[in-house]
């Protein structure tokens, strides 16, 4: 381990010092105190919902900050206008992604969707392609199949009801949409492709976890040779590539012998594998996995959030409840060419992806060359945190922003004059040309979803055995996507003719 380190020192220093060298006379955004050479104290950064803190520096330092680490720069983005700003309008400039050694470069995973470099010529076909299935005429393709598993989800609801298995059931419909729509494929019980593709996506996130390899902070022992002391990290890299890429190529292959047999059902890779047949076949699997890891999480994470809320706030559940049995009659369930008249399902599903901010950082941009933003300087290579729960959280923007108010939403004409804040659906799938490429998928199966649940079901605060309610206990989970820990609530058919819906 010593010569490692020694030579981590010296290259630290010249890094630093050369780092130092290059500044400009711009000053970059202002920000918490930094200690010179090392910077901010990680400390400062709370390992739960750093978001806070980063919205904490929005009201002190203004809605641009900035902090460096070992020299590293990150920027802060606290306010839509700056994001709009820079992560839109300088899409060229700020769609680039930070480059982590570990994950990257040791593992591989530098050319992943979620990971390459918007330069690189793969993140225009990985765009182009996912687009071709995930756009919005393509998903109405899909809205037989959504109708059908969402039936499948209610009836689970229906009849298992435990106070959390809401969860499961939810957890259950996302992935087996995603698994079709990404591969044709229908999951099965204990499934061993989605426990192959959960274990490469833990696997990724252990190379991703911020502090936790000296090579991020020092790229120069990238170099270092595998059998050299304390090298350990190149080996485990190693392995977990050959791990990652074995478990997302199998549902691919599977496919692949689908299509080969004539018995493939319309999926993504069935598509890519007709029409896109000449392009690297690694860069296929690496887009079907993208569907899976973008989709997985967040919709499921965003569907939690919405039983929560209905638990929590029975007046808005029985207003939505309303309008959809307007529409259905409460004598059908309600269908995606549904969606477009729900005007006040609308609205809570805003309210749910901003009360609940799925992706409460977005996913980390990072700036292509040097800029200028309001007199300041970012830097080349600056790591560029959206603070999207900050944006979302602020009471400025939105009066009380911990209560669960969809008719924040209104437009004017129905609010005395007031115009709505910044909808939540344009900002909350990020930014410029890295913008979530499934955000039409996602809305027409959370719309659908929750629609369906409403229409048969009643949520409510769980309640003790003398029937009296119990507040749910949850808080908010740390990590790429956030949504509320395990809570009880009782899900429960509204009505007998309602559960003949889903006879
Ligand atoms: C409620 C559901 C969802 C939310 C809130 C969400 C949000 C996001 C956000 C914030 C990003 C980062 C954008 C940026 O870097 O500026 C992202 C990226 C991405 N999302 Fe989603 N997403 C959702 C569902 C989905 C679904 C259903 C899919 C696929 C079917 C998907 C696929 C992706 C992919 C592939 C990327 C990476 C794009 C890139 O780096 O170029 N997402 N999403």
């Amino acid at each position: 381990m010593l010569p490692v380190l020694v030579a981590a020192a010296t290259a630290l220093v010249a890094y630093l010092l050369t780092r130092h060298l290059q500044r400009t006379t711009a000053p970059p955004p202002p920000g918490p105190p930094c200690r010179p050479l090392l910077g901010l104290d990680p400390k400062l950064i709370p390992p739960s919902a750093p978001w806070k803190r980063f919205a904490e520096w929005g009201t002190k330092y203004g809605p641009v900050s900035s902090f460096h680490i070992l020299g590293q720069r990150s920027i802060v983005i606290n306010s839509f206008a700056a994001a709009g700003e820079l992560l839109n309008k300088r899409a060229s400039v700020y769609s680039e992604r930070p480059l982590r050694q570990m994950l990257d470069v040791v593992m591989d995973r530098g050319s992943a969707v979620f990971n390459v470099t918007a330069s690189d010529e793969r993140h225009k076909v990985y765009r182009r392609i996912l687009h071709g299935t995930l756009n919005q005429r393509s998903v109405a393709s899909f809205h037989p199949m959504l109708e059908q598993e969402s039936r499948a989800f209610v009836k689970r609801l229906a009849n298992d009801v435990g106070p959390q298995k809401f969860e499961e059931h939810v957890r259950h419909n996302v992935i087996s949409v995603i698994m079709r729509i990404a591969f044709g494929y229908s999951m099965q019980e204990g499934d061993t492709f989605v426990a192959g593709i959960q274990n490469a996506v833990r696997l990724s996130s252990l190379g991703a976890t911020p502090g936790r390899w000296l090579v991020d902070y020092l790229p120069i022992l990238r170099f270092v040779p595998s059998w050299f002391p304390g090298a350990e990290f190149k080996r485990l890299g190693w392995e977990w590539k050959k791990v990652i890429d074995d478990q997302l190529y199998r549902p691919f292959q599977w496919t692949k012998d689908r299509v080969a047999e004539g018995k493939a059902e319309q999926s993504f890779t069935a598509t890519q594998l007709h029409e896109n047949a000449h392009l690297p076949e690694h860069w296929l699997v690496k887009c079907a996995a993208a569907i899976y890891i973008g989709g997985a999480d967040t919709t499921a994470s965003a569907m939690i959030c919405f039983f929560l809320a209905m638990s929590l706030y029975p007046d808005v559940q029985q207003k939505a409840q309303a309008e959809v049995d307007a529409i259905t009659g409460g004598e059908r369930l309600p269908t995606c060419k549904d969606i477009p008249q729900l005007k006040y399902l609308r609205r809570v599903m805003q309210e749910v992806l901003r009360w609940g901010t799925v992706v409460p950082l977005a996913i980390p941009h990072a700036a292509l060359r040097d800029d200028e933003y309001n007199g300041y300087r970012i830097e080349k290579g600056a790591t560029i945190f959206p603070n999207l729960w900050g944006m979302f959280h602020d009471p400025e923007v939105y009066p009380s922003p911990d209560t669960f108010d969809p008719d924040r939403f209104a437009p004017e004409a129905e609010n005395a004059g007031v115009s709505p804040p910044p909808d939540p659906l344009d900002w909350a799938f990020g930014f410029g040309k890295r913008i979530c490429p499934g955000l039409h998928f996602a809305q027409t199966s959370l719309f659908l979803n929750m629609a369906s649940v409403l229409s048969v079901f009643d949520i409510s605060k769980e309640r003790d055995s003398t029937g009296a309610e119990l507040e749910p206990n949850f808080e908010f989970t740390t990590g790429i996507t956030s949504t509320a820990t395990a809570f009880g609530c009782t899900v429960k058919p509204r009505s007998p003719e309602s559960l003949s819906l889903i006879a």
